[in-house]
């Protein structure tokens, strides 16, 4: 296989620069959840410097949305703040209802609201791995299913759902939160099939992304002290699991806004992305043909032997596929 030795950057680069992409998404109306800090602050200001015409911004309380509100404003943009538990249908719902009546329809969703509990299994509640299916995987499904009928309707959307390498490799103690990213990912690759069977798929595209390793309220948030207690040798870990968090906070809304104008096209549409690989890579000859081949960026299952993953004796099930 040929290979195009992508590089790899922990910052923004010349080609994701904002610089490059000042009237990218003029005019357009963009729906990001977790927006009161972090990567979803940082995401909602890379929109609004790509001139984006509303940032419709969503977090759990209104008050730590200001912020935001204000790096949109000074960009020149409109920014609408909503307070939304997006794990909670019926706040969706109202909120939904709310939004589409001020601006019509949104171009552009990415679903940024997430929550990460590292904690043994062992020392874990149905309850709270549950709440963090909840929001992680239960907001990203609520959010995609309010957007979709009016995307199909215009013709043109772009969603994409922050993910985590947490969701392709196994990390012990993150039960909730990589099975959770794991689904997000499925998710995201399950529906742009729906939408390629449907003939939409060159309409509307959905990417997953891996944000980085990023020092944030999540990366950095104090370990509970009975996990501390019990586990004291994963206590005295975590500051040097921490020190590799180095990515920069805004690199994932460099890559979103470069995502979101679609010239990825159609051999990434559903797939999984890491926010620290060159997006230039992606537009390089070869680059298409080489996923495609490979089957790369994707969920994947290999077996003993090197058997097909093709339904063994039930392998005609999902013939209507091809
Ligand atoms: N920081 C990292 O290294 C890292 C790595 C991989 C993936 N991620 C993912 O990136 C996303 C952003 O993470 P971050 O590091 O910026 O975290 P953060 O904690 O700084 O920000 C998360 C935001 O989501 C909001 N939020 C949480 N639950 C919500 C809910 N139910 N409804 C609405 N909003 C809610 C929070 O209030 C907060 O503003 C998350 O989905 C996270 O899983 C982060």
């Amino acid at each position: 296989m040929v290979s195009l030795a992508p590089k790899i950057y922990d910052r923004i680069y010349p080609y994701v620069d904002a610089a490059n992409f000042k009237n990218a998404h003029e005019g357009k109306v963009v729906l990001i959840t977790g927006a009161a800090r972090g990567i979803g602050q940082k995401t909602a200001l890379h929109f609004a410097m790509a001139g984006a015409a509303t940032l419709v911004l969503l977090d759990l309380q209104l008050a730590n949305l200001a912020e935001t509100v204000g790096l949109c404003k000074a960009q020149g943009a409109r920014a609408l703040p909503y307070a939304c538990d997006v794990s909670k249908q019926e706040q969706v719902d109202t909120v939904f209802d709310h939004v589409l009546a001020e601006v019509g329809g949104i171009d552009i969703l990415i679903n940024v609201a997430g929550v990460c509990n590292a904690k043994p299994i062992l020392l874990e509640t149905f309850s709270t791995i549950w709440r963090d299916i909840e929001i992680n995987l239960g907001g990203v499904i609520l959010t995609t299913m309010k957007v979709l009928p009016g995307m199909k309707a215009r013709g043109r959307g772009c969603i994409i759902n922050m993910a985590s390498r947490a969701g392709t490799v196994t990390v012990p103690y993150l039960a909730s939160y990589g099975a959770s990213k794991a689904a997000v990912i499925k998710f995201t690759e399950s529906v742009q099939k729906d939408l390629d069977t449907d003939g939409l798929g060159d309409k509307i595209q959905l990417y997953a992304l891996h944000p980085g390793a990023v020092r944030t309220d999540l990366s950095e948030r104090t370990m509970d002290p009975a996990v501390a207690a019990a586990y004291p040798e994963f206590a005295a870990n975590r500051p040097k699991w921490v020190e590799n968090f180095n990515t920069a906070v805004d690199l994932a809304g460099a890559v979103c806004v470069f995502l979101a104008t679609g010239r990825v096209g159609n051999s990434m549409r559903g797939r999984y992305l890491d926010c620290e690989h060159d997006m230039e890579a992606f537009m390089r000859e070869g680059a298409e043909q080489e996923i495609l081949s490979g089957n790369l960026h994707t969920l994947e299952v290999r077996f003993l032997g090197g058997l097909p993953n093709d339904g063994g004796s039930s392998s005609n099930l999902f013939r209507f596929e091809e």
